[in-house]
Parts: C-alpha cells; structure tokens; sequence
C-alpha cells in the first residue's frame, strides 16, 4: 500500500500566513502539521509516500520534509501546478501509485486515531473506497455523507445547503485503483475542481464497495486561526513532557508541563503549562501561560500570553494587556513604548487581523 498526502493548495483562509509559506508547514505544538500525518501513515505499516506541492510553496515543504528518511520512509515530491482539486492531485499523482492501494491524506489534516485498523478493514473487505466520518455541528461547511446500517456509503454531497446528515467526511481515505477511472469520468465542479466527492459518488453509482467507519477520537481541519490553535491546544495536552534544556534563572517560575529548547534563556519569567518553548529563545520578564506554543528564535520581554501560537523568530515586547487566541507569523514584530501608548503605530499586511479587546 502507499500513500498520497495532499501539500499543494491555495490556503485563502490561513491568509496572510499563507501568502508566505505553506499552511502544512504552520507548526502545532512546534512541530509542522504535515510530519503528523506522516508519523500517522509510517506507524500503519506505509512508507512510500507521494506528497503533491504546490509551485508556490513546494520548494519549503521539500526542503523542511526531507526525502523521507527522518521518518523511515520514502518520499516522492509531485508538482501540481494549479490547485484544481483533490481528485486532479490524485490524477497527476497516478504515475507514482500505478495500481496500487493508497491512503490519500490531507496535508492540513490532525486526527487522534491510529491508521492501521482502518488499512486492515479496508484491505480485508477489498474494498474500492472507505472514507472516515466525524459527526459535526455545521455539516453545511463539509463533504456530507448518507450511510445505512452496515456502513456502506448511499450517498455524499459537497457542502449542502440542506444537509442530509451530520456527518462529515474527514480528510483521511482508502482508495482501491478504481478511482483512477472514476476520476476520469468526472467534470469540474461549479467552483472549477475536480472533486474527490464526486468521484466517490461515481464509485457508488457504479456499485462499487464504498463504506465509511465512524471517527471516535478527535478531528482537525487546521486550515483556519481558531481550528489551528484548536489543534494546538489538544496536542500540547496529550504530548508534552516536562523538559528543560534551557536556562532559567532563580526569579524564574515553571508551573506544570513545559518544555523548553536548548540555547534558550528566561531571566524572571513565569511560565504555566503545557507550554512548549524552541530552541535559542530569550524570554525576560514575561508570563507564558497555557496552551502556548512558542517557536525557535523568539523574543518575548515584558510580555504576558496564553493560547497563543508564535511563529520562528518573532519579537513580542512591551506589550501589557495579555495576547491571547492569537497566532503570529514568522519574524513578527509587536510592541509599543515602556510608558502607556498615546497612538498606536502599525505596519500591516493584507489579510491581517488586529483586536484590540
Ligand atoms: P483545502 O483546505 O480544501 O483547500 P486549500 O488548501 O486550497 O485551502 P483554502 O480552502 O483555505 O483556500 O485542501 C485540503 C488539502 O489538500 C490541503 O492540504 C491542500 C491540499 N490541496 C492540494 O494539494 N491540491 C488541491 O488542488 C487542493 C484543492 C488542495
């Protein structure tokens, strides 16, 4: 069996992160969002992995992934020079799956549950398709699917206005080599995609095996700031183990489970976990609060935060009312004077976001 995971992408609602760099690249818990679907897909047993990129961004997501080998497998770029859809990645990709069985996974995708028992319930009841579903509130911004009793796949629609069920596909599928001619046979949709969901619905019209498996654990589409920080929050909760290999001075407080990378100084900090602190940080007089994830090569003096993600590099400092639910980009700079601020003065970027609250 081998694996497609899908790099590629416009990224319009991770915007403006996205103009600069590839939304698979983001890091939840300071680690990037695509290794975790690699991890995923080397423990079920797979190691010979196609990731489609884009022309705009495959470049960094090639140079940051590697050729595979920190994850013992084997991976093999694919260019897709347009984003015209999940079912075209698949298409442009078959070259390298030929005829064989393969998880297609999205790259922006998080989920809590093992792979592995979903390969072998694929693989032992052959079939052409299985899809995980994960039952959601506003099912009208999903893939919808209709299942009876015995799991097999009736139907599915793309983001229906009425929705026919709750239940939503989520970004992780097993596909048999029937969907290559399934691909083949459909058009564009309205938005100018090539589909995923309609080439499913194209192996059920022609009575092919198609069933779904309900997700128990969680699910996360990491394509917008609150799902990211979202997904932030729960890794931070299940992986971080308490570790300094920073240097932290004697007015300096750790609280509960962090993390804090090599080269890393906090001179009278007061840090609350799960938190996780990068490698070469310089953190003064400043309070890290929960929920926080704080990359390598940051600048925090005189600061407080929490629920926050900082991206490589930033500087956050003299800055009083505390940042929460917030996600800055790489080499960020936020501050204001020591004193109170009399007018605010700010450079930003198209598609920014700034409350002050
Ligand atoms: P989406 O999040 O559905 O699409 P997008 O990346 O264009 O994002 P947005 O809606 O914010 O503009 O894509 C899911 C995953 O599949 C994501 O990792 C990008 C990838 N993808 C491709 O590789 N090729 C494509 O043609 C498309 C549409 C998505």
């Amino acid at each position: 069996m081998k694996a497609l995971i899908l790099s590629g992408g416009k990224g319009t609602r991770l915007r403006p992160l996205t103009y600069t760099g590839a939304k698979q690249l983001v890091p939840v818990a300071n680690k990037p969002i695509l290794w975790y679907g690699i991890e995923g897909i080397v423990a079920a047993g797979i190691t010979d992995i196609g990731i489609v990129i884009s022309p705009e961004t495959g470049e960094e997501v090639k140079a940051v992934t590697g050729n595979g080998e920190r994850f013992g497998a084997n991976i093999t770029y694919i260019l897709q020079d347009q984003p015209a859809g999940l079912a075209h990645a698949v298409k442009i990709s078959q070259f390298f799956l030929g005829d064989s069985p393969f998880i297609m996974y999205l790259g922006d995708n998080l989920i809590q549950n093992q792979l592995s028992p979903f390969v072998e319930q694929f693989k032992s009841k052959q079939l052409d398709a299985l899809i995980l579903l994960r039952s959601v509130e506003n099912p009208t911004a999903f893939g919808v699917a209709v299942v009876d009793e015995q799991g097999r796949v009736l139907k599915l629609v793309e983001k229906p206005k009425i929705p026919p069920s709750n239940l939503a596909l989520v970004g992780v599928y097993f596909f048999d080599k029937s969907i290559h001619s399934a691909i083949a046979s459909i058009q564009p949709s309205a938005r100018g995609e090539l589909e995923i969901t309609d080439a499913i619905q194209k192996l059920i019209e022609t009575e092919k095996k198609v069933e779904a498996c309900s997700l128990d654990g969680w699910w996360l589409d990491t394509g917008k700031k609150d799902d990211l920080l979202s997904a932030n929050q729960i890794i931070l909760d299940e992986c971080i183990k308490p570790l300094n290999k920073g240097e932290t001075d004697d007015k300096s407080q750790i609280i509960g489970r962090v993390q804090i990378g090599s080269g890393t100084k906090l001179i009278n900090c007061s840090v609350r976990g799960p938190v996780v602190i990068g490698e070469n940080c310089h953190l003064e007089n400043c309070f890290v609060g929960p929920y926080s994830s704080v990359a390598d090569e940051v600048t925090i003096i005189e600061a407080e935060l929490e629920h926050s993600v900082i991206l490589q590099g930033s500087k956050i400092i003299n800055i009083h009312p505390r940042i929460v639910d917030t996600l800055v980009g790489r080499r960020a700079l936020l501050t204001t004077s020591p004193q109170r601020p009399k007018a605010m003065r700010f450079m930003i970027g198209d598609d920014s976001q700034i409350e002050l609250t």
